[in-house]
């Protein structure tokens, strides 16, 4: 595992996509996951900017979006769809997505799912980290073989998804997600952590016990982990480049 410890979600977005761009002029057929959420933001405005400048291209790129909600409009407001025909401009070749409005959660579950496997394993899957230590929509609890599925969505990840929803009551109840053992396959591994909400969660995932408590502790089975935090959420790492 490679921890890199920067001084701010600026920072954090340029070294993010520092490594984004430079495996894609590796590889630029690349099979990316893409996460939704805050921490990735900055790093989609960086790429779209060095997209813009022609320093980085992502025109034979695939990208799978590596969770989504179910149970509503394709595209409604709080939706990942909706995030990202808002806030990833890049011109990918083809981004998948789950449906969230697909009539049966399991059959639109098999579809994606044949789709990884055809295209996959992912290249570079790029994550988040949830409050409460998930990876994409792999709540606590989730087994470390898992695969793509629909889940049930935990409150702490409902209620961060309130105000986009425009109240608890409006988030679904279900998710479905790549599973832990799909993000365990991809070739590498990015994980992305910034503020202090994320300090503790973050230590726990990374130093801590290998548990299905923390679904993002199973990384640490990742052989190729790059982990970037700002200070932070680096903050309760004993020796952050550790
Ligand atoms: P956030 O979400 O980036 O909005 O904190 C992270 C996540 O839930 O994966």
């Amino acid at each position: 595992m490679r921890i890199i410890s920067v001084r701010d979600a600026a920072g954090l977005s340029r070294m993010a996509a520092d490594i984004v761009a430079s495996l894609v002029s590796e590889r630029p057929d690349a099979v990316l996951g893409l996460p939704t959420g805050d921490t990735p933001l900055g790093l989609y405005s960086e790429l779209a900017k060095r997209e813009r400048a022609g320093a980085a291209g992502f025109s034979r790129v695939m990208a799978f979006a590596v969770d989504e909600f179910y149970g509503v409009l394709q595209g409604a407001p709080g939706t990942n769809a909706a995030y990202f025909a808002a806030r990833v401009t890049l011109g990918v070749k083809e981004l998948h997505q789950f449906r969230s409005d697909a009539p049966d959660p399991d059959a639109e579950c098999r579809r994606f799912a044949a789709l990884l496997l055809s295209h996959g394993p992912l290249d570079l899957v790029i994550l988040g980290i949830g409050a409460n230590g998930h990876i994409a929509f792999n709540e606590p609890g989730s087994p470390f073989d898992s695969r793509t599925r629909p889940v049930k969505l935990s409150a702490v990840t409902r209620r961060a998804h309130s105000r986009a929803f425009g109240g608890i009551a409006l988030v679904p109840r279900t998710g479905l997600t790549i599973g832990v053992a799909d993000i365990l396959e991809a070739r590498r591994a990015l994980l992305l952590a910034s503020g202090r909400r994320k300090a503790q969660v973050l230590a726990r995932a990374l130093r801590g016990p290998i548990t299905t408590d923390v679904p993002a502790s199973a990384l640490q089975l990742h052989p190729d982990l790059t982990v970037v935090a700002d200070r932070a959420a680096a903050a309760m790492l004993d020796d952050p480049e550790g």
